[in-house]
């Protein structure tokens, strides 16, 4: 049987189709906050993935420090460790992680001697993606997370936080850390919070802290 040629209007369409899934792709929050951790590492830096899961955030840090940079990714599930494992073998960047498989309200245990030299510590909150849902970030935990996290950071060290509420995250965790986050000593930390202003139903919250 002849096969149909496409038409010209038919490929132009999925290259339109593309180039929007590009665009949109850009403008999601993990992306958004990307732009800001790629400004921020530099080679030779040490950094933390609070929140592994599947290893995207991991990997991108571990190709922003180099061969002489360290990155250390916590995550509880050891679905999301060895995804995270795995990732980074066929990236041949598995030498420059530690991957730890418990929570990050214990980095500083396990992150010793590092107070004030980590340059940028990345959370995800939430459940992993194709996962357990249940299996989520939870209040007490990233608060506990997050104050270590900020003795970590050295001056000029960022934190780069993506929040969720609504759906199967709820709105505990966002409001329990916006709470706390309002706290911190100006004279310390800038804290920048960021909204998709014209998305409907509970979009994401893409949070900036800037340790002065
Ligand atoms: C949205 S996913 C992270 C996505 C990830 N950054 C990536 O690039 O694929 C959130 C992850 O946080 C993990 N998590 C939940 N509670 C945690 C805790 N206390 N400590 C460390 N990780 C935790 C979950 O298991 C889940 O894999």
């Amino acid at each position: 049987m002849e096969r149909k040629k496409r038409s010209p209007e038919t490929e132009k369409h999925k290259k339109e189709k593309r180039r929007e899934i590009d665009r949109m792709e850009q403008v999601q929050i993990t992306q958004w906050c990307r732009r800001f951790i790629e400004e921020q590492v530099q080679e030779g830096d040490w950094c933390i993935d609070a929140t592994a899961g599947n290893g995207n955030d991991t990997e991108l840090l571990c190709r922003l420090v180099g061969e002489a940079g360290r990155v250390w990714a916590f995550d509880i599930q050891e679905q999301a460790i060895e995804a995270t494992r795995k990732r980074l073998a066929e990236k041949g960047l598995s030498d420059r992680a530690r991957l730890i498989l418990g929570s990050h309200a214990e980095m500083e245990r396990y992150i010793e001697g590092a107070e004030g030299r980590i340059s940028c510590i990345v959370f995800n909150f939430g459940y992993l993606p194709g996962g357990d849902h249940s299996v989520a970030t939870q209040a007490d935990t990233s608060v506990k997370a997050i104050q270590q996290g900020l003795r970590l950071l050295k001056k000029g060290g960022l934190m780069s936080l993506c929040i969720y509420s609504g759906g199967d995250s709820g709105f505990t965790e966002r409001d329990v850390l916006l709470d706390d986050l309002k706290q911190l000593d100006p004279k310390q930390y800038l804290v920048i919070v960021s909204e998709y202003y014209n998305r409907p139903n509970h979009p994401p919250l893409p949070v900036l802290v800037i340790r002065l």
